[in-house]
């Protein structure tokens, strides 16, 4: 066993900078502190009733046992039909895997393609589990961080200069969590074209492609990149567009032989996702979509408010079109105090509006910078002018 109990894989992790400030305010509210949450990752509305009542029919007619490890053939259905109604895509069924969440759609995708050495380019602000995934499966995360000037978007040139011949693949997210920003379509296609000559893969996380603001239509990156569609691995689920993180559905859809692998990987992992859950899925995606618009419309209204107020307290602040984050820029904090109080970090920002405005947010850090803060706002309205306002308060005492 040698004297190390804990495999080396796992000293490649980094220890998330979040948890010690989430595990405060946690404390806190626990002993009675009135705490406003913006570091939340999920919609805060309840999943719509009919998901529910097909979940709870689920149950009743006894669909409680295990399912195709890749995914009831019915909801693999009702997601090529997604595809196909939404993004002008044709994906077969055997093309698409169901997953528990769209993260271990993710990570069955990166595991899939990923042998121990390859470099995998990932745009910087980037969601957590990215690099991790990456170095889970021996690769070596390359970031390309992004300028905050061109609303934090990869540009041709960017991608170009990051691909060495060790580059096996690209993760793009869009729109983005930490962000907010979505591609446009020509966007994708300056990107595609560079991926086209340098024959790498691409894999596309469009979780929060319904959580879309300023009329913008979704391009899908498989759809704006149809020449390559053979290597693009497209992830998405029903966590964030139908508020059902807790359900645990989220998929991806690529050619058979990643969708084969995927399914090799999940099959000695977790198997199939909940079968409960993939019924409701099944009505989530198949259903009438009215809910969805009516909780974009809402997230669309909360993020005109907090971007008119945010751009007051921060020197920039890029506008987010997508998801329900703002990632406004805190460097003119930076090295100055509050109450004797240094503030040097972005963790030391969010941990000083912890303490002293009671408002939970994540740093820029754990997304890789460490120059802006993450502010979610997927609250109501009145916690999001409430939360601001204390921000306001603890921001005009920084000297
Ligand atoms: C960009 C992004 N991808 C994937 C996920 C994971 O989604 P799921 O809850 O379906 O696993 C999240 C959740 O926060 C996310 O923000």
């Amino acid at each position: 066993m040698g004297n190390k109990l804990i495999a080396n894989r796992i000293n490649e992790l980094t220890a998330s900078v979040t948890m010690k400030i989430a595990g405060k305010a946690l404390t806190m509210k626990a002993s009675g502190v009135d705490i406003i949450d913006f570091s939340v990752g999920e919609p805060d509305f309840p999943t719509p009733s009919r998901i529910k009542k097909a979940a709870l029919k689920a149950i009743d007619e006894n669909f409680t046992k295990y399912t195709f490890n890749s995914g009831m053939l019915e909801l693999r259905d009702a997601i090529s039909k997604k595809f196909l109604r939404d993004n002008n895509l044709e994906y077969d069924t055997d093309e698409i895997i169901v997953s528990n969440g769209a993260k271990q759609a993710l990570f069955n995708v990166v595991m899939s393609v990923v042998n121990p050495g390859d470099e995998v380019i990932i745009p910087g602000p980037y969601y957590v589990s990215y690099p991790e995934m990456v170095k889970l499966a021996g690769g070596k995360p390359v970031i390309v961080n992004t300028k905050e000037k061109n609303g934090f978007k990869l540009t041709p040139e960017e991608l170009k200069d990051a691909i060495t011949s060790s580059t096996k693949a690209l993760i793009v997210c869009t729109p983005s969590n930490p962000t907010g920003l979505v591609y446009t379509e020509d966007e994708i296609k300056a990107l595609v074209s560079v991926i086209e000559k340098e024959k790498i893969f691409v894999i596309s996380d469009e979780v929060y492609e319904k959580l879309i603001y300023d009329n913008l239509t979704f391009a899908s990156f498989a759809d704006a990149g149809k020449n390559i569609k053979d290597r693009i691995a497209v992830i998405n689920g029903v966590s964030k567009a139908y508020a059902m993180t807790g359900w645990r559905i989220g998929y991806a859809a690529a050619n058979k032989e990643i969708i084969k692998s995927a399914s090799k990987i999940q099959s000695h992992n977790t198997s199939g996702a909940s079968s409960i859950s993939q019924y409701a899925s099944l009505e989530a995606l198949s259903g009438p979509q009215n809910e969805v618009i009516i909780m974009r419309d809402e997230f669309e209204k909360r993020r005109d408010y907090i971007y008119q107020k945010a751009i007051t307290l921060f020197t920039d602040c890029v506008k987010p079109q997508g998801a329900f984050y703002i990632f406004p820029n805190i460097s003119s904090f930076i090295g100055k105090k509050l109450n004797n109080r240094q503030i040097l970090t972005s963790a030391d920002l969010a941990e000083l509006l912890l303490d002293e405005a009671k408002v939970a947010l994540v740093p820029g850090e754990a997304f890789g910078s460490d120059k802006h803060i993450r502010i979610s706002y997927s609250t109501s309205m009145e916690n999001i002018v409430e939360g601001m306002n204390r921000i306001q308060s603890a921001l005009e005492k920084i000297k």
